[in-house]
């Protein structure tokens, strides 16, 4: 476990007020907190500027349930990818919409390919991208 260092930080009153009313607003307990969360995120975009980041998260994808076309493309692209696919779920959102969720692990550029193919197959509604990552670089 990391052990906690104080340092001390210089910063406009003005923008430190309205760090402090943001902060307040999401319900960070402390500033300290705050600032640890906003350093993190600034590490945590640099490592996702690195291609070969071992990414873990999720593609989330609607789609018409109707066309089934659509349903074997998106089963095939799948199958293409199973080195970085963990899992999928399919849910029968509505009569006419299926829900899916590909869980995915791997290199960041690998599974952006992915996102890219499934957003990008004909008949997909809306499709997006979450990602997190430890930090690493992909095996
Ligand atoms: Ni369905």
């Amino acid at each position: 476990m990391s052990k906690l260092v104080r340092f001390g930080v210089s910063i406009a009153d003005d923008i430190l007020n309205q760090f402090d009313k943001i902060i307040k607003e999401k319900d960070y307990p402390t500033r300290s907190k705050a600032i640890e969360s906003l350093v993190r995120q600034f590490i945590t975009n640099r490592e996702f500027s690195n291609a070969n980041t071992s990414v873990t998260g999720s593609i989330n994808v609607i789609y018409d349930h109707h066309k089934r076309e659509l349903v074997n493309e998106l089963t095939n692209v799948q199958h293409d990818f199973q080195d970085v696919i963990v899992s999928s779920q399919h849910i029968h959102l509505d009569h006419d919409n299926c829900y899916e969720i590909i869980v995915v692990n791997g290199q960041k550029k690998k599974v952006e390919k992915l996102a890219n193919l499934v957003k990008g197959t004909k008949g997909v509604k809306q499709s997006s991208l979450c990602l997190v990552t430890a930090g690493k670089e992909a095996d």
